[in-house]
């Protein structure tokens, strides 16, 4: 094993004797405030994969065509509560920003029920080909978001840096963002840096960001530091152990400015396990079962009466602190998080999972 991994699942995995004592937890069925769906005929499989555990999620627009209208964005929505037409749940719908996006357009998208826009910078990442090239160009679509209360999420990549940089490189735009629209509410998604969780926290409370599962258990020694492993090559890639680290703590310190997204990303087999593969974690049906293996081992305090400190730490993560955020109605239903055993798939419809063929010892279901 490479030095500076702890083994992706290792520290997870079931270690034989510690399981039989434990209990079960329920918790409010948990929100994905950063989620990849796809369009055609994938799209009612990996939407129920997430339907299955989470009452709501944040779709994200950068669909093949995006999703940058109003009709389109209606129409995706119907598709996705169509394909999840058994379980009680919610998509909140998102658009991409387009360089010709201006503020009747985003009062247009406001109108058709869109929760978020996403900044994707040109050439950052998947389906990005069509994205911004200077942000400050996009002023007046950003002025009409602040007015309507639309949340502005961003991929906080600078593509011209290096790519172990580009993260820290965005983050002098963020704070140049926060001074010019300051009743704005921001995310900054998927951050991957100590830089990024440090300048997060010195913002003001419009500010958040998503942390997602893969990069809380992956460095980059679990992609290049022992043979190459394409199902671990996600944009922002994952960094250091010192970066997770600070990831880590920063998901479990209970503020409320991080929280989930898993920015669960399929890609099928044939586009991952080739030249040029594609960038994306798929993590829709383990990452539950991976948060609560790392609270779990990070937050070893013991909490109150009903519920060890790694549980409500959990929950202010994957159920409290994003919904605040977003300011959106209570959870209905719940999960029930049990400490069994199971045998992570090696594939979902041909989608290599985060975890595929390991054993992971929490089992999450929805109830
Ligand atoms: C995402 C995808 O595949 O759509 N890929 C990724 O590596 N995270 C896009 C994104 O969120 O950057
Ligand atoms: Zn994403």
């Amino acid at each position: 094993m490479p030095p500076h991994s702890d083994g992706v699942g290792a520290a997870l995995q079931i270690d034989g004797s510690a399981v039989c004592l434990k209990a079960m937890f329920r918790l409010p069925v948990p929100d994905d405030l950063h989620l990849h769906l796809r369009q055609g005929p994938h799209l009612a499989n990996y939407a129920r994969d997430t339907a299955a555990q989470f009452g709501r999620a944040l779709v994200m627009p950068n669909t093949r065509p995006p999703i940058s209208g109003p009709a389109a964005l209606r129409e995706y929505r119907r598709q996705i509560v169509t394909a999840c037409s058994a379980y009680a749940f919610e998509p909140l719908m998102s658009f991409k920003l387009a360089p010709d996006h201006d503020a009747q357009a985003v009062h247009a998208l406001a109108d058709a029920g869109a929760v978020a826009a996403k900044y994707y910078p040109r050439g950052a990442t998947t389906n990005s080909e069509d994205g911004i090239e200077d942000l400050r160009t996009l002023y007046p679509a950003i002025e009409a978001l602040q007015e309507r209360d639309v949340i502005l999420c961003l991929h906080g990549e600078d593509p011209s840096a290096f790519c172990l940089s580009r993260e820290t490189a965005f983050l002098p735009r963020l704070e140049e963002l926060v001074n010019r629209f300051p009743r704005l509410r921001i995310v900054l998604e998927h951050v991957s840096t100590a830089d990024a969780v440090r300048v997060v926290r010195t913002l003001p409370q419009t500010v958040g960001a998503t942390i997602t599962a893969h990069h809380l258990v992956l460095t980059l020694d679990d992609l290049i530091g022992d043979l190459l492993n394409p199902h671990h090559f996600c944009k922002p890639v994952v960094k250091t152990p010192d970066d997770r680290n600070a990831l880590r703590e920063a998901a479990t310190s209970g503020d409320r400015r991080f929280f989930f997204g898993s920015d669960s990303a399929p890609h099928r087999r044939a586009d991952k396990e080739c030249a040029c593969g594609c960038a994306g974690v798929y993590t829709a049906p383990v990452a539950i079962a991976v948060l609560a293996g790392v609270f779990e081992l990070d937050c070893p305090g013991a909490g109150d009466a009903e519920q060890p400190l790694w549980v409500r730490r959990l929950r202010a993560f994957l159920c409290e602190n994003g919904a605040a955020f977003y300011r959106l109605p209570p959870a209905r239903g719940e999960l029930v998080l049990a400490p069994e055993e199971w045998l992570v798939p090696a594939a979902y419809h041909d989608v290599v999972p985060l975890m595929a063929a390991k054993r992971l010892r929490w089992r999450a279901s929805r109830v």
